[in-house]
């Protein structure tokens, strides 16, 4: 089942690839992308598929298309274009990490050096965070956390991981733990935001950017965390990270809906016509991935991970994915960007077709995604 989907997928790469040829995706309405620039936060999404795309089938296509947007990123990086917010590790995590990991290539080392360089500038060392979003004097964002920041950290590991200083170490560290401490609610639930004072660094209030409102539960944000603090699990063996991701993930399921494919934030009224997020459940479904590999055999988890991963995937593939649709740009319908915000609330994004692409390959052959060492 999960080598029919993906086999469906990499022919749906290979057609975006020759129909778009150097351009990249971005979300816009209407069962499409649009075809532009390297100037929004999700273009890795596409290398990194692209990566993946060559690792489960070996096609030298996938490799060399991956191969020729690094210069793009480079030049996006040197010119800093568009990148006052930290989402420089999702962006350099899926395409430089990603070339260096899969071919050994040094040039794609260095650039996501310089990228780790680039996010570790956002350090606000009076307060403790990494500044998600704006420059540093921004006075909305000045000092704002967002939970998806989780998941830029892999960038600063792996720049530890290669560079042996510990100052990345410490950033992504200290970064999670603040995170910990202001995102994740007693419950398990999160927020999808949260403020500190820029003056003394004084925790002001947690808030949400995409979900219904604050105080609620984003789903988008709660699959961020699940797989975020499973990660940084990985990274730092603190003990506390990976029970907040199970937590997490204990939270996301007890609210699976029927189909076990969630609506776009848990606290919604849902009602006919209530817009899914296809794409927090790609992400949730890695982040289950990640979590089964981490925890023992006999942990009490266990079954009920396995079984919402296998629901959820199931369904993914059954009733989401565009298997039916061979002109289609995106893998996964149903994906939601911004409801309340009254953008792309039921269309393609290319982040839930990456980790449902991720979550194909880690299942079918234990391909993993580019948040890794080495
Ligand atoms: N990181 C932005 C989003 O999930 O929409």
């Amino acid at each position: 089942m999960w080598k029919f989907a993906i086999e469906d997928a990499l022919v749906k790469i290979k057609q975006n690839i020759q129909k778009h040829p150097g351009k990249l995706p971005h979300i816009i309405e209407g069962q499409r992308y649009d075809w532009g620039e390297n100037n929004d936060w999700i273009e890795g999404f596409y290398t990194g598929m692209m990566w993946l795309a060559y690792e489960f089938g070996q096609d030298p296509f996938y490799k060399e298309a991956a191969e020729s947007y690094l210069a793009n990123f480079k030049h996006r990086l040197d010119h800093h274009i568009e990148l006052d917010h930290h989402d420089i590790g999702f962006l350099y995590s899926l395409s430089a990490v990603a070339q260096w990991r899969v071919t050994g290539n040094t040039a794609a080392r260095e650039l996501a050096l310089q990228a780790a360089d680039a996010l570790l500038a956002r350090w606000r060392p009076k307060i403790g965070v990494i500044q998600a979003w704006g420059k540093e004097d921004d006075p909305e964002n000045g000092g704002r956390i967002i939970i998806d920041c989780l998941l830029n950290l892999p960038l600063l590991f792996w720049a530890h991981e290669q560079t042996g200083d510990a100052k990345y170490y410490d950033v992504a560290m200290k970064h999670a733990l603040k995170s910990q401490k202001f995102l994740v609610r007693g419950d398990g639930s999160s927020y999808h935001t949260f403020y500190f004072d820029t003056d003394n660094g004084n925790a002001l209030r947690g808030g949400t950017h995409q979900g219904y409102r604050d105080g609620s539960t984003w789903t988008r944000g709660q699959a961020w965390g699940i797989y975020g603090f499973a990660l940084a699990y990985r990274y730092t063996k603190h003990a506390d990270f990976l029970s907040t991701s199970k937590r997490m993930a204990r939270y996301f399921i007890d609210r699976l809906p029927e189909d076990a494919v969630v609506y776009w934030d848990f606290d919604v009224p849902v009602e006919d016509g209530t817009p899914r997020d296809s794409s927090a459940s790609a992400i949730t479904a890695c982040g289950l991935l990640e979590l089964l590999e981490l925890i023992g055999n006999s942990d009490p988890d266990r079954a009920l991970f396995e079984d919402a991963l296998n629901r959820s995937m199931k369904s993914l593939v059954e009733r989401y994915a565009t298997t039916d649709l061979p002109d289609a740009e995106g893998l996964l319908k149903h994906g939601s960007y911004h409801v309340r915000g009254d953008r792309a609330p039921d269309d393609y994004m290319i982040w839930g077709d990456y980790y449902y692409l991720e979550a194909l390959v880690r299942l079918e052959r234990g391909i993993k995604g580019y948040w890794y060492e080495t």
